[in-house]
């Protein structure tokens, strides 16, 4: 069973931006990579950090602590020291709203 979560308007995203949104207390990073919408868990899962103090790096977040790149695809870690990758969420955008396909219960992420 999953839930579809509304989290953010498009326009608090414009492209080449990062969101951070929080759903039952949980960070959520928005990146909208020329247009399209990438949903990522918000924290590393390497060490506890929030991944919108970080930078984008093409197709991928780069951690500022350790400095680990993230696929925001796939969520796949690219550098050490992080080994997990990120939760990805499913994300749809209709008539300029952006929801995401969560589980229901916790909404999950690697660390
Ligand atoms: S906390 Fe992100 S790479 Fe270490």
């Amino acid at each position: 069973m999953s839930r579809l979560v509304d989290v953010a308007g498009l326009q608090d995203v414009p492209p080449g931006t990062m969101h951070m949104v929080q759903v039952d207390d949980t960070d959520i990073l928005l990146v909208n990579l020329d247009g399209t919408i990438r949903a990522v868990q918000g924290t590393c899962s390497h060490e506890y950090f929030e991944l919108d103090r970080g930078f984008l790096t093409g197709d991928s977040v780069t951690c500022a602590l350790h400095l680990s790149r993230f696929d925001l695809a796939t969520g796949e870690a690219l550098d050490p020291p992080a080994e997990l990758p990120l939760q990805t969420y499913p994300v749809r955008v209709v008539d300029g709203r952006i929801s995401l396909e969560l589980p229901e219960g916790p909404v999950p992420v690697n660390q």
